[in-house]
């Protein structure tokens, strides 16, 4: 009988093996985890982890007054969509079998307190009503809720007298634009901007004004990331400075944690991390001991890394991909917003 394994190497003495190259081994191991990578069937069988087309959110911009979509230089491959090309590419998302969309709006005009973002008719509560009637049944919507792209200043908040980020000023907007967004019919909430309480602040109204299925997707653990800069280009953003007094450092692992604890505890009903390669620690130790599904952004700059390097030929695009995104899902992620997301559920199928 072999005796259980110990885990550590372990050899038998013995014959040398019949088959080998360089005239007989001199050592010959008991554990040999490669007999499970023997054939493609014994792979697939013992692969731990799978990614199914259900798993992926497909991040969406729509911008203002566009009849046309727009190309993004940074992003190849992404479209800032008219509201008819953004109708067309959720009906073809949602038919690859992708679970979810993320609508991002890019408005024509910004002023100070981001007013487009509570207007019934700004540019992504419209976006957001076409998305709901155009593919509704088939997806969940979900729904950026953030200043940026609706300040004229760039921040993810309003301003107090002294240009500070005002963190309770704000929640009162975030309140606004999530009744906004939930009159629009969006199933999921997206709050991206990194205010404290802000989970907490959009609950309570939901549930005051009767929106106790709205659903919120806290952006947890958002970090003040480089990997963000192709996204700016994406909703033309107006930002000077940047965003560390409400963004977490890249530095803080702890950190992380403590902030999905708060979302939690204030009612978030999924939690994320954000970005995902560069962070895969700090979303293995939220989804460890996560009561709710975990989610994880790949972002702008992790999409724009590996298309250039396989525009270049550096890399195998697809497999680079599928591998990237794998990752995430290995790291403990329940699902994964990615703007790879209707291509890579076309391949999984
Ligand atoms: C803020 C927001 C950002 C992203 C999603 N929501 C940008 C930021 O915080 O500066 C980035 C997404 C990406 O890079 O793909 N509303």
């Amino acid at each position: 009988m072999t005796p259980p394994s110990t885990g550590s190497t372990r050899t038998a003495a013995g014959p040398p093996a019949g088959r080998t190259g360089t005239g007989g081994p001199t050592v010959r191991p008991v554990d040999r985890p490669r007999r499970l990578r023997t054939t493609p069937a014994m792979r697939s069988l013992l692969s731990e982890h799978r990614l199914h087309p259900r798993d992926l959110v497909l991040p969406m911009f729509v911008k203002e007054g566009a009849s046309e979509p727009v190309a993004l230089g940074s992003m190849p491959g992404v479209l800032q969509h008219s509201m008819d090309s953004l109708r067309r590419a959720a009906t073809e998302a949602a038919e690859a079998g992708i679970g979810g969309v993320m609508l991002f709006g890019v408005p024509e005009v910004r002023d100070a307190v981001g007013s487009c973002a509570t207007d019934p008719d700004g540019i992504l509560n419209a976006g957001l009503r076409a998305l709901v009637e155009e593919v509704g049944d088939a997806v969940v919507v979900m729904s950026d809720l953030c200043l940026d792209e609706f300040t004229d200043h760039g921040h993810c908040g309003v301003l107090d007298d002294a240009g500070r980020v005002d963190n309770d000023a704000t929640l009162v907007r975030y309140q606004d634009m999530a009744l906004a967004q939930a009159a629009t019919g969006a199933h999921m909430l997206g709050l991206s901007g990194m205010m404290d309480g802000q989970v907490a602040a959009v609950r309570e109204v939901l549930d005051r004004d009767g929106y106790t299925d709205t659903s919120v997707l806290a952006y947890s653990a958002k970090y003040s990331s480089a990997f963000y800069g192709p996204f700016r280009d994406a909703v033309e953003s107006t930002l000077q400075g940047d965003r560390r007094t409400y963004q977490m450092d890249p530095a803080n692992r702890r950190e992380g944690l403590r902030e999905a604890t708060l979302d939690l505890a204030e009612g978030a009903d999924v939690v994320m991390v954000k970005p995902a390669m560069s962070y895969l620690d700090v979303l293995a130790d939220v989804a460890e001991v996560s009561p709710v599904p975990v989610a994880a952004y790949q972002v702008s700059g992790e999409y724009a890394m590996i298309e250039a390097a396989a525009a270049n030929g550096w890399i195998d695009r697809r497999r680079a991909i599928e591998e990237s995104v794998l990752g995430v899902r290995r790291a403990g992620a329940d699902f994964i917003l990615t703007y790879w997301a209707t291509e890579l559920a076309g391949w999984l199928r």
